[in-house]
């Protein structure tokens, strides 16, 4: 079997047109979507996503500010910049780049934020409203991932899913997203990670196995049941000699071996990775509008 490869560009790029024709729809009632992103310190791949952003938002008719902080920053002076931005009404969502220097308390960080900003959907209140379902900011990649299958045509009620990595920003919210009693969701959720025992054998049962350990290449062939759908949520820096700057992008799965059993896969990059920035689209676009909704009140 040679997988189908699922092209997160163009599913990305699909949602970034829908999300511009409503962003011209909420500027023609005056208000102008408005990302904050933070970056805190000079760490090239955080440079990269937030300048990906950053264009995004450029993309789909959005502004966007830049506060760059250098990595000494004191905690505070750092909070102080996130009170700043939940007081300006002209910034609609908040996005503080993980991750954080170490000498900065980063669940104190992202519960300063408005949750109503909070366009990651990082901050406690948010992701307690996503375990019980509520309406609310859905972590970007979660949340992309879903919309990723859904566009795809993969019906997820039913299916065993089973998540490799238990982290606040995929693993977690993940599970809780797909386990819902929900038309898109209603899965069967199995979450590994480092202290799973025997973690082959779990991950040969997924009918849908999503890998997000950030460990370069770890889900082999014998890893992955045949015809199952293989989602790539990793992106690592591996050296490579050969490439003019020094290193290449590998996912967690090694997508050589893994998309002859597969039925479908998403490749490293153009899989997640742009899904992710979409879906900031769409909370940003969210958070606007319940700015309008909350003004008009
Ligand atoms: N670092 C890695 N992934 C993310 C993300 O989705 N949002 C933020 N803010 N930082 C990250």
């Amino acid at each position: 079997m040679t997988a189908r490869i699922i092209d997160g560009n163009a599913i990305a790029a699909q949602i970034k047109t829908e999300v511009k024709d409503e962003v011209t729809r909420l500027k023609a009632r005056g208000v102008d979507p408005c990302l904050a992103a933070v970056l805190v310190g000079d760490v090239a791949a955080s440079k990269v996503y937030v300048r990906n952003k950053r264009r995004s938002c450029e993309q789909v008719g959005m502004s966007s500010v830049l506060r760059t902080l250098p990595a000494d920053v004191p905690e505070q002076e750092l909070l102080q910049l996130i009170d700043e931005l939940n007081n300006d009404s002209t910034v609609h969502g908040i996005l503080v780049q993980l991750p954080l220097p170490d000498h900065i308390d980063e669940t104190k960080v992202l519960q300063r934020m408005s949750p109503a900003k909070d366009v990651d959907g990082f901050h406690p209140i948010n992701i307690g409203k996503l375990v019980i379902g509520f309406d609310t900011f859905r972590s970007c990649t979660p949340a992309g991932i879903q919309e990723l299958l859904i566009r795809s045509g993969v019906d997820i009620a039913g299916k065993h899913v089973v998540i490799l990595g238990r982290s606040n920003i995929v693993g977690k919210p993940m599970a809780n997203i797909l386990v819902q009693k929900h038309k898109h969701a209603n899965a069967t959720v199995t979450v590994c990670h480092s202290r799973t025992r025997d973690l082959p054998a779990l991950a040969r049962q997924g009918d849908i196995l999503i890998a997000a350990m950030g460990q370069p290449e770890f889900v082999k062939a014998e890893m992955v049941a045949a015809g199952a759908i293989v989602v790539d949520v990793g992106i690592n820096r591996v050296e490579d000699p050969a490439s003019k700057k020094g290193y290449k992008l590998v996912g967690d799965v090694d997508f050589a071996s893994v998309s002859k059993v597969a039925s479908a896969i998403t490749p490293v990059p153009g899989g997640v990775g742009p899904m992710t920035v979409a879906m900031l689209m769409v909370n940003t676009l969210k958070a606007a509008r319940m700015s309008l909704a909350a003004s008009s009140t």
